[in-house]
């Protein structure tokens, strides 16, 4: 994969950097910033040598203009970050964006608006990646959340780009999760939570093959615990989710991680933050309650196993960690990360939200910013985003 240090001289070049800042907004400014200053290295070194920079990111999900999803907030909390002017431009592409993108002078910053007010974006619109490309001399993508979409600024626009790179978060995580998977400090413990099987599948199938253990957590445990015949009580479990789960327990007696359950719980008449918990100790939900955490022997038993690997990976919360009376599992599992003497790798979503909220991020060895693209990137799918930083042109010049 290119990165920087493979591209030539900056020094008065127009750089068009596709960022991830699809960040939670809430009041009208920027809730959490750590997107933002991920991305602060790759700045940095690009206008240290003597690039302007024009940026690109994604925010939320519009299909046109709409207004509250205007990156204007995003370029105010930047341009504190780097103390420097961050320009807003009024559009994505067109004459205006075109006209302030060549009269930048090096160093200087430009921040386009949101991709997705384009509608050719989302769709790689051959028209809207020219649009891109006409702005810039060389292209970054330091956008790892987004390298999974093969959409215009993240796909199309590439491979229009004679000279492309990746930026450092970007590379940074490859590599970090690249390593994970093939060549692991072990034993490789997996620790899988959220609340659907269904919508890890293929995490869990590939762990199975890789990990030496896997720890399931969250409310995909219950679907497990249903196949193995417990009661689940009002707990999330999907009749598909059973089916998925009963498969890989089978699956699971031929490879080489061995799958570990809850072995007890924390469970509630309700979902709330007023909900009285109750302890069950085993894994028998009875009618009327609904499991929202794992219990204190099983935090006793993940730590021990956590607290043996060479290599912990975490994607998923162990319960409904943003109630308090539910978020001791989580919490637990957080601090036995931090404590840890092994490579500790959290997957981006909610599993890097609770490591923010209990103030362990700093003791990680990683934290991804990318959600689906970690996963993705997990199961050994290829980031069309990733993937087209090392493509280049045919002899013939000819584009693909
Ligand atoms: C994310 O938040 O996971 C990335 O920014 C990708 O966003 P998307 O799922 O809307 O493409």
């Amino acid at each position: 994969m290119r990165t920087l240090a493979d591209l030539g001289e900056l020094h008065g070049k127009r750089v068009l950097v596709r960022v991830d800042f699809n960040v939670p907004l809430a009041d009208g400014g920027v809730a959490d910033d750590t997107r933002i200053r991920a991305a602060l290295p790759t700045l940095r070194e690009l206008r240290s040598r003597g690039a302007a920079l024009i940026l690109a990111s994604h925010l939320g999900r519009p299909k046109q203009r709409e207004p509250e999803l205007s990156l204007g907030p995003v370029a105010a909390r930047l341009g504190a970050l780097l103390d420097v002017p961050v320009k807003m431009a009024p559009a994505v592409v067109g004459e205006p964006v075109r006209e302030l993108a060549a009269a930048l002078a090096p160093g200087e910053i430009l921040m386009l608006e949101n991709v997705r007010f384009e509608p050719g974006e989302t769709g790689n619109d051959p028209q809207l990646a020219a649009a891109f490309g006409e702005l810039a001399d060389v292209y970054v993508d330091d956008a790892f959340g987004a390298a999974h979409r093969a959409h215009a600024s993240t796909e199309g626009v590439a491979r229009l780009m004679p000279e492309r790179a990746a930026g450092l978060l970007l590379a940074r995580e490859v590599r970090t999760l690249t390593a994970l998977m093939s060549s692991p400090v072990r034993p490789l413990v997996a620790i899988l939570g959220g609340a659907k099987v269904s919508d890890k599948i293929a995490v869990i199938e590939r762990f199975l093959e890789v990990a030496d253990t896997l720890l399931i957590g969250g409310a995909m445990a219950f679907p497990f615990l249903a196949a193995q015949g417990h009661g689940v009580g009002d707990s999330l479990c999907a009749a598909d989710d059973v089916t998925h789960a009963h498969t890989l327990l089978e699956a699971s007696r031929e490879r080489r991680g061995t799958l570990v359950l809850p072995c007890d719980l924390v469970a509630a008449d309700r979902f709330g933050a007023d909900a009285a918990p109750r302890l069950i100790d085993g894994v028998e939900v009875p009618p009327g309650l609904m499991g929202l955490d794992i219990g204190p022997r099983t935090v006793a038993l993940y730590s021990d196993h956590v607290a043996a690997a060479g290599t912990v990976f975490w994607n998923g919360p162990m319960g409904a960690f943003e109630l308090e009376p539910f978020a001791a599992g989580t919490r637990g599992l957080a601090q036995a990360l931090a404590a840890a003497d092994a490579v500790t790798v959290v997957g981006g979503g909610d599993s890097a939200a609770a490591v923010a909220k209990f103030g362990l991020a700093d003791r990680m060895t990683h934290v991804s910013t990318g959600g689906g693209a970690a996963l993705e990137l997990i199961e050994g799918r290829v980031l069309p985003g990733v993937a087209v930083l090392d493509w280049a042109p045919d002899a013939s010049g000819a584009t693909r």
